[in-house]
């Protein structure tokens, strides 16, 4: 059985998302801009990461605190080496009822079909525009289209659910918002549009750089008719519609202008062992180090659950374009996973 914990809004415990590396082989300027993750960026030595083992451990005490689903991210989480022997050990634990991953897709060709095999569901692939010249512009590191596409392919093939997460930004790639919508649907792939959020403290975000859900919404609903679709879990991120008459979903991810914090049940693990109560709260919370100390189960228990009970973040909620970027402590992206 679990033991059902709650935070101070008594929301219950219900993801984690697992940072497995804060490495990445793209640069995207929203998320880990290539002005500051220089050659010389120092990231984290490989004895500062949880290894496999710790996260099986920390995960185990998460689901009988009442996870049943887990996302594995990073920066780019197929850059952490044997990533599926992870996916196994997660896969082995009982009580969970997803296992996701967030990726930018360029190695899933090489890895899909192993991923699948030890027990992963699905993944959101992050792709921004289909154009060469943008994408290589957005990624920051000049690849094209192609390799993602391969990267979508592989993963449907290997039997993997795919969603695909694109980032609008106004100015850079609006001019997509419609060629996307209309290539995912004839690929039977659900598109998720999100808002630019002012994540971390080097994208330099303006809430002016922000297309709205409405916005999108509407210049959509001109081409296809849509109808609303009832979440598919209790506190889902997207907003999701219908095609009307197929099968395809649309969503739109609002963190922006229509927040969604009253239901929000995530934990995020950043690579180095701290445990963040929202990806907009920069305060981590020690847990490796003190199971490093040899800190029990029960004592690990007791730290995630007052940790949880503590937690009073809405950062969503409560922003404003004056208080937009603004916070005491940030986190980069990159180092949490989204
Ligand atoms: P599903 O499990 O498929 O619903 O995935 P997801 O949307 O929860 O995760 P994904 O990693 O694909 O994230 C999509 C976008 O939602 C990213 O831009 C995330 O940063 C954002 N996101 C996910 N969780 C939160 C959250 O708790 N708060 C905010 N503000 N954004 C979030
Ligand atoms: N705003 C919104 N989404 C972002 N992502 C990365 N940076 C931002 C940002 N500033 C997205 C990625 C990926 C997911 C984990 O988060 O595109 O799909
Ligand atoms: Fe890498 Fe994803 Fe960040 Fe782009 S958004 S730099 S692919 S972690
Ligand atoms: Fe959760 Fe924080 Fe995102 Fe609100 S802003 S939905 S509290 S992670």
């Amino acid at each position: 059985g679990k033991t059902i914990i709650k935070d101070k809004l008594n929301r219950p415990l219900r993801d984690l998302r697992i940072s497995v590396i804060d490495r990445c082989n793209f640069r995207c300027q929203y998320c880990m801009p290539a002005e500051i993750f220089g050659p010389d960026f120092a990231f984290l030595p490989k004895s500062e990461l949880l290894s496999y083992e710790e996260i099986e451990r920390l995960a185990k005490l998460f689901i009988e605190l009442g996870v049943e689903k887990i996302r594995l991210t990073g920066g780019e989480p197929l850059m952490r080496k044997d990533l599926p022997i992870l996916v196994k050990k997660l896969h082995q634990l009982e009580g969970l009822k997803d296992i996701a991953l967030t990726t930018n897709g360029v190695m899933l060709p090489k890895y899909a079909e192993e991923l699948f095999e030890a027990g992963l569901m699905r993944v959101n692939i992050s792709l921004d525009s289909l154009k060469d010249e943008l994408f290589g512009k957005i990624n920051g590191r000049n690849v094209g289209v192609g390799p993602v596409i391969k990267g979508i392919e592989a993963a449907k093939k290997a039997g993997l659910g795919v969603k695909i997460n694109m980032v609008v930004k106004k100015g850079l790639n609006d001019s997509e918002i419609l060629p996307m919508a209309e290539f995912c649907k004839k690929e039977g792939l659900e598109l998720r549009y999100i808002e630019y959020m002012d994540v971390g403290s080097t994208n330099g975000w303006k809430m002016d750089d922000v297309i709205t859900k409405k916005q999108i919404y509407d210049m959509l609903s001109q081409h296809h008719e849509l109808e609303p679709v009832d979440p598919d879990y209790y506190g889902e991120v997207a907003k999701k519609y219908r095609y009307k008459g197929t099968a395809i979903n649309v969503g739109f991810i609002s963190s922006v202008s229509e927040s969604f914090c009253s239901s929000c049940t995530r934990s995020r693990l950043s690579a180095n062992g701290q445990i963040f109560t929202c990806l907009f709260n920069g305060n981590g919370h020690d847990i490796r180090d003190f199971m490093r100390a040899g800190a029990t189960d029960d004592e690990l228990r007791e730290r995630v659950t007052a940790i949880w009970n503590h937690r009073t973040d809405r950062y969503s909620d409560e922003r404003t374009a004056e208080t937009a970027g603004k916070r005491k402590k940030k986190i980069e992206m990159s180092y949490i996973g989204g």
